[in-house]
């Protein structure tokens, strides 16, 4: 039998946790051919909870699933991990400013960065969930030094999601034959979902922006960059499976490879494509082969993308400079 994939799940008993767990022990994460140990990681007030969906996860039988550990201390969590997504994070309390609120992240992904770079197995991908995830992975990478910059990845394969449906809705077209949207810059209001150069069952993308530009910026724009708040709306609980299907299918693409002909969005370190500055971790167009990213090169941006592109990828340069002026980075 092929040697387990260890994977950590940090803020197992949450939400996400729990839309998450079981589809990564089912093999929906790694394929069907990889049997996967399982690392749940909480603080020591949820290790109960956590303990209950390990009974559930167990319950299951899945064929996939070699084992279960908890854990309440990172380094423990993170030990040989091959795998570490990371979805704990401390969410905006009432007052709570931004500098607050990087700086009890900085508490939580600092200490995870520097455990995954102390005890991680040498192939470890991490994908940051928890949000402020692109600050959060910036945070993590600069406190695992030894570790590959280009392994430490933000989520934004549900705005992605997200975007490719709002088009074919649009489109009138099956979603499977939406291709190469893109989320540019932060995962946060100021997001840019690009349908310039996506590929409509055989129309450009830029087909439908250019007739009809009060659709894109003040429909499918805003629709995509605040689903998130018109889930919390709707349902009165924050989007947990959607998130929970999108880590599956970051992680999937990032180790088994994306479609060829396709590409889809993460938040990699920059090192300067499209005049991100370097060392910010934005979301830009990515395939994945050999179980790397690569950013898309030589796409030619037109000035509506440039621009929107520009304000989200300052809107991370703040953040960065909140987190230096904190230390935490
Ligand atoms: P939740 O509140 O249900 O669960 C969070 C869990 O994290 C809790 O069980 C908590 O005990 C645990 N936790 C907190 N600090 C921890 C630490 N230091 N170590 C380990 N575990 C810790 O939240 P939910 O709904 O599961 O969301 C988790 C995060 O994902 C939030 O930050 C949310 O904003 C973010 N999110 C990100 C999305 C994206 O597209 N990037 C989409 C949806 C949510």
């Amino acid at each position: 039998m092929t040697t387990p994939v260890n994977v950590t799940v940090t803020g197992a008993a949450g939400q996400i946790g729990y839309a998450l767990l079981f589809r990564i022990a089912s093999g929906a994460m790694l394929g069907p051919d990889t049997p996967v140990r399982l690392r749940l990681l909480e603080i020591p007030q949820a290790v109960k909870a956590a303990e209950g969906t390990a009974m559930e996860l167990d319950d299951c039988a899945f064929p996939l699933l070699d084992g279960i550990d908890i854990h309440d201390d990172p380094a423990a969590g993170f030990a040989g991990t091959n795998v570490a997504l990371l979805v704990g994070a401390r969410p905006r309390g009432p007052g709570m400013e931004r500098a607050d609120l990087l700086e009890a992240n900085g508490g939580i992904f600092g200490p995870q960065g520097r455990a995954i770079n102390a005890g991680a197995a040498d192939d470890v991908r991490v994908l940051v969930v928890g949000n402020p995830a692109n600050t959060n992975a910036l945070i993590a990478a600069s406190n695992a030094p030894d570790v590959p910059k280009d392994r430490f990845t933000a989520m934004t394969r549900l705005d992605h999601n997200r975007a490719l449906s709002q088009l074919a809705r649009r489109a009138d077209v099956p979603v499977s034959q939406v291709r190469r949207v893109t989320i540019w810059g932060n995962h946060s209001a100021s997001q840019y979902p690009d349908v310039f150069r996506a590929d409509v069952a055989g129309t450009p993308g830029a087909r439908y922006a250019d007739e009809d530009k009060l659709w894109l910026a003040d429909d499918f724009v805003p629709t995509v960059a605040k689903r998130g708040a018109a889930i919390i709306e709707a349902r009165g609980a924050s989007s947990a499976a959607s998130a929970a299907n999108a880590a599956i299918d970051h992680v999937h693409d990032w180790v088994l490879g994306t479609p060829e002909g396709d590409w889809t969005s993460a938040g990699l370190w920059s090192t300067g494509e499209y005049g991100v500055p370097e060392g910010l971790v934005s979301s830009f167009p990515v395939t994945s082969s050999g179980g790397a990213w690569q950013v898309v090169e030589g796409l030619d941006l037109d000035a509506f993308s440039r621009e929107r592109i520009a304000a989200s990828v300052q809107e991370l340069s703040e953040e960065r400079e909140a987190v230096r002026a904190l230390g935490l980075v």
